[in-house]
């Protein structure tokens, strides 16, 4: 293997084959596994990425054996938007947008299930299962789709109902709880340990984050080595947000950049679970909250990746932000007008922090914001900038609403 894990908390590291999810010393929460590489070993240039444009061009960094199984959907290679005038009204000299809504599942947990869909195989499964706040879940119940894997999910019967019609149409096996997701969090994985499946659950499962890494990673490339200085996410688990400092960390300790950027955390003011752990300072300590917010995907209040991404953001010199719900409405208005980018509310959080924050970044600043869902996923949570006013089938009453909207 060309890879081991090792524990986030006391820095054990394990052979792949020893230990399937967290450290049995520090357990789920504290212990979580870092997929760690010999980078000496791994030869690799910046001239052979780019030739597959989808997330196995990264296959000589991500934690899968040579030959296994990979999904035929399209993960990954998903655009990344240069934007001057948005830049120029922010303050800031370049603005890059990195659009995940494109993906198979139209969110950016697509580049997580397609690797665990991978291990599953790798390790002879033939059940997967994942407890989701909605994008995760129908993010794997895609991908498992055209597999022969069955496929459990687990999520509050709350999640918008797009994210819930995804999980049939595409025929998994779906347990919608009458309760939060970190509650579904819980069930799932006592389900889970007792039928002997496959969990696709953030955090618990270490090779998810190296598959959503490759965001990180196609934005060096499709940037052209040209590394950002701020690059702003939404955090719910902190499995997203962790993930993108790990894969600059990897192609900074393989001397593909000469920098990582700081890494901007940006939460929903309800929810903001992480954050308050980061902000007492080390050493980080768990400590969950209820949640209230209208960005369902990052509605967390036990979140399962808190110390990685404490860790990490610290050392990348970034912090966390919070945005509230009004501030999260406005930024999805205000992407789409202005970039076209239709963002479900967690994808646009990153705007609004950026946003929030723009002024302080320094002229100089050069910004990425990831937007990780597409608003199609949650349309009920935009029904405000909606309104269906029906007009007669008459020429005069268009004529009317016409001169209505051009006044
Ligand atoms: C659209 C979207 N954005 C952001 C996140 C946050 O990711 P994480 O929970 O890993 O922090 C999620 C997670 O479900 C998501 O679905
Ligand atoms: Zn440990």
């Amino acid at each position: 293997m060309h890879y081991k894990l090792k524990c986030i908390s006391c820095n054990k590291i394990y052979e792949p084959n020893e230990v399937e999810y967290t450290c049995p010393i520090c357990g789920d929460r504290l212990g979580t596994l870092e997929v760690i590489y010999d980078y000496e070993s791994i030869k690799v240039s910046r001239e052979e990425f780019s030739k597959y444009d989808n997330i196995w061009q990264f296959e000589k960094i991500l934690p899968i054996e040579k030959d296994s199984y990979r999904t035929k959907l399209h993960v990954g290679g998903t655009p990344l938007y240069n934007m001057p005038e948005m830049a120029e009204n922010l303050g800031i000299k370049e603005l890059t947008i990195k659009y995940d809504g494109t993906n198979p599942t139209a969110s950016y947990k697509d580049r997580a299930s397609a690797i665990a869909i991978t291990k599953a195989y790798e390790k002879g499964y033939d059940t997967i299962y994942c407890a989701s706040t909605g994008n995760a879940a129908s993010s794997l119940a895609g991908l498992s789709a055209p597999t022969k894997l069955k496929t459990f999910i687990f999520l509050p019967a709350s999640a918008p109902i797009a994210k819930i019609s995804q999980l049939f149409i595409y025929g998994a096996k779906v347990i919608p709880i009458d309760g939060s997701y970190d509650d579904a969090f819980d069930i799932s994985l006592k389900i889970g340990q007792e039928k002997g499946w496959y969990c696709r659950n953030s955090a618990i499962n270490p090779y998810l984050l190296e598959g959503k890494k490759t965001g990180a990673l196609e934005i060096a490339v499709q940037n052209n080595w040209n590394i950002p200085d701020f690059v702003f996410v939404s955090v719910g688990d902190g499995t997203v947000i962790s993930s993108i400092y790990k894969g600059f960390y990897d192609f900074y300790k393989l001397g593909l950049i000469d920098k990582i950027p700081r890494i901007i955390g940006v939460q929903a003011e309800g929810a903001a679970a992480i954050k308050r752990v980061f902000d007492k300072g080390e050493p980080f300590i768990p400590d969950d909250i209820e949640t209230k917010t209208i960005a369902d995907s990052i509605s967390v209040g036990k979140p399962r990746d808190v110390i990685k991404a404490c860790k990490y953001i610290k050392a990348s010199g970034g912090y966390f932000i919070s945005v509230s719900d009004e501030e999260i409405l406005n930024a999805i208005y205000e992407l789409s007008v202005k970039s076209g980018i239709f963002a479900e509310p967690a994808g646009a959080t990153s705007y609004a922090g950026l946003k929030k924050v723009a002024s302080k970044l320094g002229k100089d600043a050069k910004v990425s914001i990831i937007v990780t869902g597409n608003g199609l996923k949650d349309i009920k949570a935009i029904e405000k900038f909606v309104e269906i006013k029906r007009v007669k089938p008459d020429i005069n009453a268009v004529r009317e609403v016409i001169e209505e909207y051009d006044n």
